[in-house]
């Protein structure tokens, strides 16, 4: 039998509890509170809890089952409300957190004084292009450069005489001598063939330096690019063929190339290479040849087995004639009216 004497006023501290509890849960004001508070709320002691241990005393088992639900679900009201609150405080939080770090990129976005790339990198960029188009690969190699690679592997020993043609900058670094600015970019060269195994098909773009006075066309430091090729029976007439290739692809169908016997030490034959403008004037780009065999044994190649041609040219100029600039000097002032004009 139930006892309603007994009944009903549990009845109400129940709902009086989960009432309190949940008023508690919605006003706490954040995270840390309502942490504090749901310790509490789980605590033996607290109003729900101590009410769970008032059940043994009913007498009724009808009245046990019916205040033992009663209490269960407004056990689970109250920690659904909490697992809810801690929801909202944990997601107001976030928000705050991506408002306060959040970065104002607009003003990049609409900023419309947009920088571009300098004419040297644009005219590198196309190179770079126009000779992946016919199948080589970039190669890189460092500004500081051993008097090995930039010398002696290129078939110019200590006393060779082309090395005065080269005003070379040493570095104080090791043994007197042996460390300099590279003078040109055909020390790549050995890098690439001391690396990878032949064929090879690499061009090798970069900053060079030599100890040279400004004017109108030269500076001391200046870009050019290098180009290899190492495989089984090379012959002049593949150079010969990548030259015009190259100038039609560079420069326009209309322009041709020619190559002029020429001395270098690292190539055997040598040759200068110039193209015709519209105009039908001809200008000088660079030099090239057929790698030489004592350059190809110093990077451990056999030259029974491979031959390969080489060449090289300057960027600057040819940036400066494509752009018509008079003075070289001009395209490293840093003036912004000359460089915005490109
Ligand atoms: N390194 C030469 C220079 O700076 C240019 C050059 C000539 C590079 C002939 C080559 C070559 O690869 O075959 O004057």
């Amino acid at each position: 039998m139930s006892d309603q004497s007994s009944v009903n006023p549990m009845r109400q501290a129940i709902e009086k509890a989960q009432a309190s509890a949940l008023l508690a849960i919605k006003t706490v004001s954040d995270l840390p509170a309502l942490r504090s508070l749901s310790a509490d709320l789980n605590k033996k002691d607290s109003p729900l809890n101590a009410l769970k241990t008032e059940l043994g005393k009913l007498n009724s088992v009808d009245d046990k089952r019916t205040m033992g639900q009663l209490l269960n679900s407004a056990s689970i009201a109250v920690s659904a409300a909490l697992d809810i609150r801690t929801g909202e405080f944990e997601q107001s939080e976030i928000s705050a957190r991506i408002v306060r770090e959040a970065m104002d990129l607009s003003e990049l976005v609409t900023n419309r004084r947009r920088g571009h790339s300098h004419i040297v990198t644009q005219a590198t960029m196309r190179l770079e292009d126009v000779f992946i188009g016919l199948g080589f690969q970039i190669a890189e190699g460092p500004e500081v450069e051993t008097d090995f690679n930039n010398f002696e592997a290129l078939n110019m020993p200590k006393s060779h005489p082309a090395r005065s043609e080269f005003d070379t900058m040493f570095l104080e670094y090791g043994e007197p001598g042996s460390v300099l600015l590279r003078t040109h970019t055909s020390p790549v060269q050995i890098r690439v063939m001391q690396s990878w195994p032949p064929p090879i098909y690499a061009i090798m773009p970069g900053r060079v330096f030599r100890r040279d006075t400004p004017d109108a066309t030269h500076m001391p430091v200046f870009h050019q690019i290098e180009g290899l090729v190492i495989d089984r029976g090379i012959t002049f007439a593949h150079l010969a063929g990548t030259i015009e290739a190259f100038t039609k692809a560079f420069f326009g169908r209309d322009f041709t190339s020619r190559l002029r016997p020429s001395y270098f030490p690292f190539t055997e034959p040598s040759a200068e290479f110039d193209i015709r403008r519209q105009d039908g004037e001809w200008i000088e780009l660079g030099g090239c040849g057929m790698v030489h065999p004592n350059v190809l044994v110093s990077s451990s190649i056999d030259p029974e087995e491979f031959s390969g041609f080489a060449f090289g040219f300057g960027i600057d100029r040819m940036a400066k004639e494509r752009h018509k600039v008079e003075d070289i000097r001009e395209m490293y002032t840093n003036d912004l009216r000359f460089v915005k004009q490109f």
